[in-house]
């Protein structure tokens, strides 16, 4: 049985690096025990928790009602349509009205600076669900994925090929904290965020987990991730993009020059754009797998925050 965590205890999830390499291994085995069947505690009796959502979602939406009902709590989805933060009420105002209503908030913003400003005015714990900046529920969804598919974290080699973008971000902070080797590869001009790769490669002693290039060169990768090139949000550049990210898709060819990696994608996918059916739908692609894993890392993940 593992003891909860008393380190996130009523803490916020923003982002990868908010944890340290043992809370993320706490996250990852009790997803593990929860996914076997072998947990059955159910931390969030008689709590409620407020998703606030001004994107569409699917698998983030999805995944965390069902995992908060699981554990015993109940949710309520607000969408864009209903609170209206920033435009029909401040964000510190709706912060501390949903306060005194729940016990906790999860929150899909576009702006990740909102995100914070939530976080700030909320006494409450505020998690992350996918801002422009990152997507860190989906990364301890990933990293559960790979140690199911290819074992300890520290022997991965996972190169990921595409836009520098939210899950990029978070990826190259799962890197540092999970210790694995991350390749980024972008065109130019496209790269993840400067700030969060340089604080990555301070931690861990300083050891340099993560390459960035514009060069695809997947030989001895033991994943090859990408997603879309138009993350919500950037519709319009959608075509400016298709041309930019040619070079850059994940097909045949470039899955036959790493013959250990299995594909990755967050989902949704636009295929035939950062990804061939073929690569997809293919033997080697564990994309429905990360997906479902959505729902144990999560439900890991507020067994922590919440437990007692
Ligand atoms: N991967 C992911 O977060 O999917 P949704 O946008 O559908 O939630
Ligand atoms: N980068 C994508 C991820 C979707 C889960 C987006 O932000 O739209």
């Amino acid at each position: 049985m593992i003891a909860p965590l008393v380190s996130l205890r009523g803490r916020d999830f923003i982002d990868v690096a908010d944890l340290a390499p043992s809370d993320l291994r706490r996250v990852l085995d009790l997803a593990s025990e929860i996914k076997a069947g072998r947990w059955k505690d159910r931390p969030l009796e008689g709590r409620h928790m407020a998703m606030l959502f001004q994107r569409p979602s699917h698998r983030t939406r999805v995944s965390f009602e069902v995992g908060i009902a699981r554990l015993g709590g109940t949710t309520t989805t607000l969408t864009s349509q209903d609170v209206q933060l920033g435009y029909r009420e401040s964000i510190a105002d709706a912060a501390r009205v949903l306060d005194r209503y729940v016990d906790g908030i999860i929150a899909r913003l576009r702006s990740h600076g909102d995100l914070l400003q939530l976080a700030l005015f909320s006494e409450k714990p505020v998690i992350n669900a996918l801002t422009d900046r990152s997507h860190p529920c989906q990364a301890l969804a990933d990293l559960l994925t790979l140690e199911e598919v290819r074992g300890e974290l520290a022997r991965q080699r996972v190169v990921y090929i595409g836009d520098g973008n939210n899950m990029a971000n978070s990826l190259i902070e799962a890197s540092s904290v999970g210790g694995f080797a991350l390749t980024i590869v972008t065109p130019p001009g496209y790269d993840p965020d400067p700030a969060i790769v340089q604080r990555a490669r301070g931690v861990n002693s300083g050891k340099n987990h993560v390459t960035l290039t514009n060069q695809i060169d997947v030989r001895g990768a033991t994943a090859i991730y990408t997603d879309v090139w138009a993350s919500m949000g950037q519709e319009d550049e959608r075509a400016t993009r298709q041309n930019v990210f040619g070079p850059y898709q994940v097909n045949a060819r470039v899955m036959d020059q790493a013959p250990e990696a299995v594909f990755m994608h967050c989902l949704p996918a636009h295929r035939g754009e950062e990804v061939t059916d073929e690569v997809i739908d293919g033997p080697r692609s564990v994309v429905f797998q990360q997906a479902e894993n959505r729902l144990y890392a999560q439900m890991a993940l507020l067994a922590e925050l919440f437990g007692e």
